[in-house]
């Protein structure tokens, strides 16, 4: 089968992805810098697949590193590319850390794919460049807007810099998947988030204050103008999202795109409210939440959810898991990795 590369490997959605490539007979080579994974998430690959992927510790930011690795690797048909920094507060105290971490290392790649008789790419794009977009749910013809945040920015330029790529290296197929709010783990908790530090997202604050780890959540803001106050996102279980990244690679491998860049929308359609959320997780646990309704946060939109039209009919890919499905899954990960 196809050998394909990993971008991020390790980490929380590209972990997943890679399980999901050996279900699907994949050939799999991970690259991580393990600068936000654990080489222990290796194992739990290999645990729930059986098959070990080939791993290499590598920065992307080395051009040279890059240059040899594809040297050592011709055979590569696919890269999806996960590796990138992610937090959005963090990006906006240190913005050049994410430009040369998150573009540099983009540029690097598609340079190396660009020479390669025929590449496929699939970039890691985020619901965050539409901002707050004025319609909901959201296609994939929002308007982009300027970003909040320069890890937005980086999602928003990079998607430009593969389309202007992609206009002129003939063999170059890309997809950009624009997540909504990826949450859970893998059933088996065998893989799952590990935020490192306090968590800036909801979930795993949720399931850190269930276990003990965080005295109470706080909610940011039940002021908005929002049925219930708080603010709307669309929560997609990390499984179904992985699983969206095989149906984009296999729509490039098989020829069936209809541009040499498109993007889609990775969502369920569905919007839920924080206190949907905690309201979700109170159900599959059994437990009751410690929270408190504190100000709202900096940079946060309103509501974000999908329209995933396009996702369904084009590309051929559905979300199946409920919200509970994922609050079920994140709670059974959080008690396996803390012992409870
Ligand atoms: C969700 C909602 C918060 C924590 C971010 C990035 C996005 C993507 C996903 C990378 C918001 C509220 C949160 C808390 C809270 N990341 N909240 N208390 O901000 O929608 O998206 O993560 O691609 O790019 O922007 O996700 O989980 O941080 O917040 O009330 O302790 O939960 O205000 O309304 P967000 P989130």
């Amino acid at each position: 089968m196809d050998k394909i590369l990993v971008t991020g490997g390790l980490g929380f959605i590209g972990s997943h992805t890679v399980v999901e490539l050996q279900n699907e007979g994949f050939e799999v080579v991970v690259i991580d810098d393990l600068s936000n994974s654990s080489i222990d998430v290796l194992s739990g690959i290999t645990s729930i697949t059986g098959k070990s992927p080939v791993f290499e510790i590598l920065d992307l930011k080395d051009i040279q590193k890059v240059q040899g690795f594809f040297k050592n690797h011709q055979d590569i048909k696919g890269v999806i590319h996960f590796a990138a920094s992610k937090a959005v507060g963090e990006s906006v105290q240190n913005p050049l850390k994410y430009y040369e971490n998150n573009l540099n290392t983009l540029v690097y790649v598609l340079q190396e794919l660009s020479v390669l008789p025929t590449s496929n790419f699939i970039f890691s794009s985020s619901c965050t460049v539409y901002g707050q977009a004025d319609v909901m749910p959201i296609t994939e013809n929002a308007p982009v807007k300027s970003a909040e945040s320069p890890y937005g920015n980086t999602k928003q330029i990079g998607e430009e810099i593969i389309q202007d790529t992609c206009n002129v290296v003939p063999n170059l197929k890309a997809i950009s998947l624009r997540y909504f709010n990826p949450i859970g783990a893998h059933p088996t908790a065998k893989i799952g988030e590990l935020p490192i530090g306090v968590p800036q997202n909801l979930v795993p604050f949720i399931t850190q204050t269930a276990a003990g780890l965080r005295d109470c959540l706080s909610v940011f803001g039940d002021d908005y103008p929002t049925p219930d106050g708080t603010c709307i996102r669309d929560y997609i279980h990390v499984v179904d999202l992985a699983k969206a990244h095989v149906v984009a690679l296999q729509r490039l491998l098989s020829g069936n795109n209809e541009a040499n860049y498109e993007t889609f929308n990775v969502g369920t359609g569905v919007g839920s409210s924080v206190l949907e959320v905690i309201q979700s997780f109170e159900r599959v646990s059994g437990l009751s939440l410690n929270y408190k309704i504190a100000p709202r946060r900096e940079g946060d939109v309103i509501q974000a959810y999908a329209n995933t039209t396009k996702a369904n009919n084009v590309l051929g890919w559905k979300a199946q898991s409920t919200l509970d499905d994922a609050m079920k899954s994140a709670w059974l990960w959080e008690k396996q990795i803390r012992n409870l």
